[in-house]
Parts: C-alpha cells; sequence; structure tokens
C-alpha cells in the first residue's frame, strides 16, 4: 500500500489545474449506455473511480479508449446487462448502471452495493422511483434482478438523493410518457448529466431545481461532451490553502458551484476572489474559527466536510459543525486526533476547538474526502505525517501529490515495495 509523506509548515503559492468532476464523469460514462455507438467524453478525471466505470462498461460488453482525458465508449457491442459484485463493491456508484440499462434492455442485474466508510447509504429511493416506474425487482444472492417496461410516473423523493435523481433521470428517459421527479437533487454534476442526454436527444427541463420533467423518447445518438470542473477537488485545494496559508489559483474552478465553502472560508479570514477562469485563494494569518452545516447542493458539500474539519482543527477558536447528509462521517475524527486535534463528536454534530497546531503522526485515509482532509491536517502540522491507505484518496484525486508539490507542499508517495526474498 502506498503513502503519502507529507512535511507541514510551509505556505503553499502558485496555480493549478482543476480536473474533470469525478461525480459527473461516472455518470456520463454510465449515461453512454442509452446511445449504442461511440460517445466521446472529455475532460474525464484519470482516477481508480473512473477505472472502475470503464471496467463496468467493459464488462457489459463496451468497448474503452482513453487518451489522456478524453475517454470513448463504444456501447454498440453492449450484450449483458449484469454489473458483478466485485466491482460493485469496490465503487458504489456502479448501481448508476441500473437506470440505463433498463432504458435500453428494460432488465438489469445489479450486485447490492453493501455500506461504505460514510454510512450505510441505501438505495431504497431509486428501487422506489424505478417501481414506480414499472419496474419490478426480485432480490436473490446478493444480486437485485430488475425488469419490466419503463413508463412515465410522478416520483417524489424523501430526500434529494443525488443518485436516485440520476437514475430515475436516466430511466425516464427512455420511458414511454412523461416522468415528474419532485425534491430532486440539485447539484451541478445532474446539470451536467441532463445537458449530456438532451445533447443524446432527451427531452429534460428543470434539471439544477427541484422539480425536473422527463419526456421519454425513443433512440438516443452517441454524443462528444466535457465534463464539468471538479467543485470537490477545488474546494479541498481553497481549504488546503486557507488551512496553509499561501496565495493559490486555482485553474478551470467554477465559484458558482462553491458559494457556501468559499464564503465560510472568507470568513474564516481568506481573501477569495474569482480571477480569470479560476479562483484566487490568499490567506496570510491563522484560519479564524467558523461554524456549517452540510446540506444538499445548494447547501455545503458533505464531501468538503473533513477537509474544513481539519482546517477547523488548528483554526483560531472554536468552530461547530452538523453533518446532515451521512450518518457515520466522523469515523475519520480519531485520526485527526491522533496529530493532536480537539474534537468532540455528538450524534451528527462536531465541536472544534483550535490548537496552536496539530503535531505530525502515522494516520490513515479512511475514504476519499477524510484522506484529503488528513493531507490538509499534515500540511499546517508539525513534523512529518505519514499517511496510510492512500489508494483512497487516489479514487477521486489525480495526481493530489504533484499538485501539492507545484504549490510548494513538501509531500511524497512512498510505494510499498514487494519483499526482497533471499535464498
Ligand atoms: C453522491 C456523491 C457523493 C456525495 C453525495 C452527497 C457520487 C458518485 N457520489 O453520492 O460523493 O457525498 O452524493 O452529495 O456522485 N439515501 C437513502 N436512500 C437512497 C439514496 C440515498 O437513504 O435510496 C441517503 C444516503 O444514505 C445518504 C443520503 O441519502 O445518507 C445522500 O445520498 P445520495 O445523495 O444518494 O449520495 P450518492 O448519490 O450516493
Amino acid at each position: 500500500m502506498d503513502r503519502l509523506i507529507v512535511t507541514g509548515g510551509g505556505p503553499l503559492f502558485g496555480a493549478i489545474p482543476i480536473g474533470g468532476a469525478k461525480n459527473s464523469a461516472l455518470k456520463l460514462m454510465a449515461a453512454s449506455l442509452l446511445a449504442p455507438g461511440r460517445t466521446v467524453i472529455d475532460n474525464v478525471p484519470r482516477i481508480v473511480d473512473c477505472w472502475t466505470m470503464a471496467e463496468v462498461l467493459e464488462h457489459l460488453g463496451a468497448f474503452v479508449a482513453w487518451d489522456e482525458h478524453t475517454v470513448t465508449i463504444d456501447t454498440g457491442p453492449v450484450d449483458s446487462q449484469d454489473a458483478p459484485y466485485e466491482l460493485v463493491s469496490r465503487m458504489r456508484a456502479s448501481i448508476i448502471v441500473l437506470g440505463p440499462l433498463l432504458a435500453r434492455f428494460g432488465r438489469a442485474r445489479v450486485a447490492m452495493p453493501g455500506g461504505c466508510n460514510i454510512g450505510s447509504r441505501k438505495i431504497d429511493l431509486h428501487l422506489r422511483g424505478l417501481e414506480r416506474m414499472g419496474i419490478s425487482f426480485r432480490q436473490e444472492h446478493g444480486y437485485l434482478e430488475a425488469r419490466g417496461s419503463l413508463h412515465g410516473a410522478a416520483v417524489s423523493l424523501d430526500f434529494p438523493s443525488v443518485g436516485a435523481t440520476e437514475n430515475l433521470v436516466m430511466a425516464a428517459v427512455g420511458a414511454r410518457g412523461t416522468t415528474v421527479v419532485d425534491n430532486a437533487a440539485r447539484e451541478p454534476e445532474i446539470v451536467d448529466l441532463a445537458a449530456f442526454l438532451t445533447a443524446m436527444g432527451a427531452r429534460i427541463s428543470g434539471a439544477g431545481t427541484s422539480r425536473i420533467v422527463i419526456e421519454g423518447v425513443e433512440g438516443f445518438q452517441p454524443v462528444r461532451h466535457a465534463v464539468i470542473p471538479d467543485r470537490v477537488e477545488a474546494g479541498t485545494f481553497a481549504i488546503a490553502a486557507a488551512a496553509a496559508g499561501g496565495d493559490v489559483v486555482l485553474s478551470g474552478a467554477r465559484a458558482e458551484h462553491l458559494e457556501l465553502p468559499l464564503s465560510k472560508l472568507s470568513d474564516a479570514g481568506a481573501d477569495v476572489t474569482e480571477q480569470g477562469d479560476g479562483i484566487r485563494v490568499r490567506m496570510q494569518d491563522r484560519p479564524g474559527s467558523v461554524d456549517f452545516v452540510t446540506l444538499p447542493y445548494p447547501g455545503f458539500a458533505t464531501d468538503l466536510q473533513p477537509q474544513m474539519m481539519a482546517m477547523l482543527a488548528s483554526a483560531r477558536g472554536t468552530g461547530i459543525l452538523a453533518e446532515n447528509v451521512f450518518e457515520s462521517r466522523f469515523m475519520f475524527v480519531q485520526e485527526l486526533q491522533r496529530m493532536g486535534a480537539d474534537v468532540m463528536t455528538e450524534g451528527h454534530h462536531a465541536v472544534i476547538r483550535g490548537v496552536e497546531r496539530l503535531s505530525a503522526a502515522p494516520v490513515q485515509a479512511l475514504d476519499i474526502r477524510a484522506g484529503a482532509a488528513l493531507v490538509i491536517a499534515a500540511l499546517t502540522a508539525d513534523g512529518t505525517t505519514e499517511i496510510g491507505d492512500v489508494h483512497f484518496i487516489d479514487r477521486g484525486y489525480e495526481g493530489l501529490e504533484d499538485k501539492l508539490s507545484a504549490l510548494g507542499a513538501d509531500v511524497r508517495r512512498e510505494s510499498a515495495r514487494s519483499p526482497v526474498v533471499l535464498t
């Protein structure tokens, strides 16, 4: 297992490019299943999760070719509708193939995803919505067998789930009649997906609002489309700059996708401005404390909560946060505490009393964003931190250590070597 070795202390200076959004690229790749032929997607991040989605598509029979950040997917030869456990257990977002497979074939067999390090993450809303649209499910041997002829329906989600909204939209575009999804998720990635599907021939209105209306059509054409910039990657670097201090430009990042996190960084004392096609974050002093609550978009993204907590761990004063999206997203707190953080959690609340300086320690990344949070903590800490289980970080960040090194941070990767066997 690779480790990241981070020596803290220095501020960050310079400009780095922000890559394409993981959470959009994965869905666009799945949506390519709807249009038999060659779909081309640009600005796809070269991260493990996108490779896993490519494997899922290949397993279904598609051909996938990478050229830098461009992925060409030929879904013409797809002849299977099975997403196996081996792939779904590696990345639960694999279940997003359910909607497009049902729209194209009227059948899908998908492994049930288990829980993960941030919670049980149920899929009941996906299933209930699809049932309303005419699909019946049978669960056997850990697999979900879905069949039916999709028809339009009125679906009101109990919670604006991102994945459920996406699965329902991708099923509805190929259903007979009109589907209305109420209390839909409003994330920028949903808007990107709707733009992609619309270019393919779908009829969708209201993406980005709580009510999405989809008129089912027959037949989709493959298209070429560029993924939107990754707001979570941009937010991670913005928080890193505010935590470590310095002057950082995030080229290509969209401030309008990060309104709340950036305003919290301003409240903490950072000077945040839009610059050219990106965002500039300057911080001279130790950050001040802020309070925040995570909520579905446009609320504060849960995917930036751990990173923000890492910043607050050495901020001036006490910050309070409430995690409202995932029930177990505080597991990494124990790792932060190993670095001297003063954090108390109670249910879905955390109180973070900023300490003067964190101190380096060996720690483990427990999930993608918790891993990024530990890197931020390490950048501010006294001494050299060793972060294990870097494979979690690699699922969601392309070249995190290279980008941080370009900003002047002292970060390197140590690859695990096979043991030397003496004969
Ligand atoms: C997506 C993102 C993830 C982000 C999350 C919330 C991808 C690949 N992942 O995950 O990075 O943190 O949105 O912004 O895009 N829920 C149910 N029943 C369901 C579906 C969800 O109870 O059927 C609950 C979940 O357990 C969770 C909450 O709703 O507590 C939010 O989940 P959801 O919005 O669906 O997140 P994902 O799409 O899994």
